[in-house]
């Protein structure tokens, strides 16, 4: 990156690090005994390290990429000399091999406080994951075979899995799951109490499909430098900012000590995952030095689905994918073959204008936003969807809070 574009970004950085402080500073508010205190600021020193070990680890592991010939071409930037340029990918091998080894630290000093063998289990996944997105990258497989990885990466967790089956369903929809359960039960849908859903096998079946989704609605919202990232740090940010209003001592419910157990424990998941991505977030942003591939894509997903799973907000956390809905409902007819779908469904680089144009035929919500916007810069649209996510997710957090305000 020239040092011109290093001091356009200055503004830019030192809004992120800004942010961070800021929600750094609110989750130690909200710890609320000195225990928790403590291991935030653990935790939050582990991040601030890792942050650091992963921008300088990606530096020096580039030329070993480039003599492996792993790398992509920018075609954002194609007709331009930096559209000829190697872009080493996958460099998301980096963060989520740091990410797994801070996992195992913390699992050593027994931070997670809850059952050591589905940690482990979850551990698993995100490694087993890693692996197969890796190999993803190398062999490049067909989008079919993309969609199965994740459902295989999660089998670690779906084996030992003993936890509970029950899930917290909107007021909404209970009476629609109960005729179920009395109509078709059958082990697949256990029973309905009060608020909870006891889902019985059928909670296996959306464990899977929820490490399905995640990673794979990473991976299609993606293609302009610094969106696959950029999203999972934005979600990250409030999935914690959820977690931190949930380790409050004064909220009135029954069970308040296993509550904070589970938002601690994710919030332990949580900070070393957003500092591993701003890791590589600082490399891979305009103009990109290096791709993230489809090994960062599936490590972020799982590890947002298995975040959530163990503790046990899951629902709320597809609150947060709601610009990767809407991206993946909006793509349906082009993945389901309704519609042809080329390889790469990316705008359209004009080089005299050096703006991205979006293509009516590239069903996705980056080429949506442009086709609503107009041609854009590809730096300034990225900022714009990382804007839109963090919109997104303050009105569902919002929207959430009403709700259980006036439907407990
Ligand atoms: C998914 C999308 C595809 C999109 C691609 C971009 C679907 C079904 N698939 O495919 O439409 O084009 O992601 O990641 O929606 N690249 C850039 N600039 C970037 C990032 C990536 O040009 O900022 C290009 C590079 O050539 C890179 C390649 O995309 O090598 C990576 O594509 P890959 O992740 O393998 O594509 P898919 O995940 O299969
Ligand atoms: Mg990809």
């Amino acid at each position: 990156m020239s040092s011109s574009s290093t001091q356009d970004e200055l503004p830019l950085r030192i809004f992120a690090s800004s942010v961070i402080l800021l929600v750094y500073s609110f989750i130690c508010r909200e710890a609320s005994d000195a225990g928790m205190l403590f291991r935030i600021l653990v935790v939050g020193g582990i991040s601030v390290v890792s942050y650091f070990t992963v921008s300088f680890f990606i530096s020096s592991v580039i030329p070993l990429f480039l003599k492996a010939g792993l790398f992509g071409r920018d075609i954002n930037k194609k007709g331009t000399p930096n559209g000829e340029e190697k872009v080493p990918e996958p460099l998301g091998l980096v963060p989520a091999t740091v990410y797994i080894m801070i996992l195992c630290v913390l699992h050593l000093v027994a931070f997670h406080n809850g059952d050591a063998r589905l940690y482990t289990a979850a551990m698993a996944c995100v490694t087993f994951m890693t692996l197969l997105g890796f190999a993803d990258d190398v062999l490049d497989l067909r989008w079919r075979y993309k969609l199965v990885l994740p459902l295989i990466a999660s089998l670690p967790l779906l084996v030992n899995y003993t936890g509970k089956t029950t899930v917290i369903l909107p007021r909404i929809i209970r009476p629609f799951v109960g005729w179920i359960a009395s109509h078709f039960g059958g082990g697949l849908v256990g029973s309905v109490s009060g608020r909870l859903v006891d889902l019985g096998l059928g909670y296996y079946i959306y464990m899977a499909m929820l490490s399905v989704f995640c990673t794979n609605a990473i991976n299609i919202y993606a293609g302009i430098n610094g969106l696959e990232v950029g999203q999972s740090v934005v979600m990250a940010i409030f999935v914690t900012i959820h977690n931190a209003l949930n380790l409050r001592s004064d909220i009135p419910k029954d069970d308040i000590h296993l509550l904070r157990v589970h938002h601690a424990f994710s919030l332990d998941m949580m900070l070393p995952f957003i500092a591993v991505c701003l890791g590589l977030m600082y490399h891979n942003w305009y103009p990109s030095r290096v791709f993230v591939g489809d090994t960062f894509c599936y490590f972020a997903g799982m590890t947002f689905a298995m975040g959530s799973i163990l503790g046990h907000y899951s629902t709320t956390l597809l609150l947060f994918f709601v610009p990767q809905i809407i991206n993946f409902v909006y793509s349906l007819p082009q993945l389901f073959g309704i519609l042809p779908c080329p390889r790469h469904r990316l705008p359209k680089y004009n080089v005299k204008t050096a703006r991205l144009e979006g293509v009516k035929t590239h069903l996705n919500l980056v080429n949506l936003v442009l086709l609503i916007t107009g041609p854009l810069h590809e730096r300034t649209l990225c900022f714009l969807l990382l804007v839109l996510q963090a919109v997104c997710c303050s009105l569902a957090l919002v929207l959430r809070a009403l709700y259980l305000r006036y439907f407990p």
